[in-house]
C-alpha cells in the first residue's frame, strides 16, 4: 500500500469509524448514569433476551447527543442549485446543521428530554433524524456502528450494574472530530452475579 492509502484507511477507521462510535458510547454511559428508570428497562429487556428498547435508546442517544454536528456539500451544478426558495451558486458550500435538526420540537417534542420511548414502535423520521447524514454520501459505516454500539451496551448491561445518581449532566466537549462528554462519561460499574446455570 502507498503511504497515501495507509493514511486514507487510518482516517476512515480511526477518524470516521472509531472516534464517532466511541464518542456515542461515551454519551450512552453519561446518559444512563443519570436515568435510572431507563437503565432498569434496559436491564429487564437484556435479561429477557430482547433488543427493541436498546435500539430505541441508541436512536435517542444519537439524536439527543449528536456527535457530528454538521454535514457539508459542495455545489457542483451550474449555474446554481435550487434548495427550497434558495439558489445556491456553483462553487459554494452548503452546511447542514445535523444537531439543530435533532432539536426541532416539531419532530421531537421536548427535544432536550432524553426519552428512548419516542422511538418505540416507529422508525425515526428520515429527514429529521440524521446523525449519519443523508443521501448518496450518507455514512457508509452506519449499520456497522449500530451493531457495535448494540453489542457493547448488551454486554455491559448483562455483566455489570450501572450505578445511577443525580450528578449534573456532563458538558459537551469538542475533541477535534466529534463532540464527547467533557469528563469522559465517567461511571461506576459493579459486576453482576453470574446467572444461575
Ligand atoms: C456513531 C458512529 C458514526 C457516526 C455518528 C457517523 C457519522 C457520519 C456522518 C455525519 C457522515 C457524513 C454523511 C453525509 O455527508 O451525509 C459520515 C460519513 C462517513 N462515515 Fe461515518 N459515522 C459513524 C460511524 C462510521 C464507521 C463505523 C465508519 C467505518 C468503519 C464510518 C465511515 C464513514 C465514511 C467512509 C464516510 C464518508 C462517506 C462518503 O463520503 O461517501 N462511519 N459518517
Amino acid at each position: 500500500m502507498s503511504r497515501q492509502d495507509v493514511s486514507d484507511e487510518l482516517l476512515t477507521l480511526l477518524g470516521a469509524g472509531h472516534e464517532t462510535t466511541a464518542s456515542t458510547l461515551g454519551w450512552a454511559f453519561e446518559r444512563l448514569r443519570r436515568h435510572p428508570a431507563i437503565v432498569a428497562k434496559l436491564v429487564d429487556e437484556v435479561d429477557e433476551g430482547g433488543s427493541e428498547y436498546r435500539q430505541a435508546t441508541i436512536l435517542e442517544l444519537q439524536r439527543n447527543r449528536t456527535v457530528i454536528d454538521f454535514a457539508g456539500r459542495h455545489v457542483a451544478a451550474a449555474p446554481h442549485f435550487e434548495l427550497g426558495e434558495w439558489r445556491i451558486p456553483h462553487g459554494y458550500d452548503i452546511v447542514v446543521g445535523l444537531a439543530d435538526l435533532h432539536n426541532n420540537p416539531e419532530f421531537f417534542p421536548n427535544p432536550e428530554r432524553f426519552d428512548p420511548s419516542r422511538f418505540l414502535g416507529n422508525r425515526p423520521p428520515a429527514f429529521a433524524w440524521v446523525p449519519f447524514g443523508g443521501g448518496t454520501r450518507r455514512c457508509i459505516g452506519a449499520a456497522f456502528a449500530n451493531t457495535e454500539m448494540d453489542v457493547v451496551l448488551r454486554t455491559v448491561l448483562r455483566h455489570f450494574t450501572v450505578e445511577t445518581d443525580d450528578a449534573p449532566d456532563e458538558k459537551i466537549h469538542f475533541r477535534g472530530i466529534a463532540y464527547t462528554p467533557k469528563d469522559g462519561g465517567l461511571i461506576t460499574l459493579h459486576r453482576r452475579p453470574a446467572p444461575p446455570a
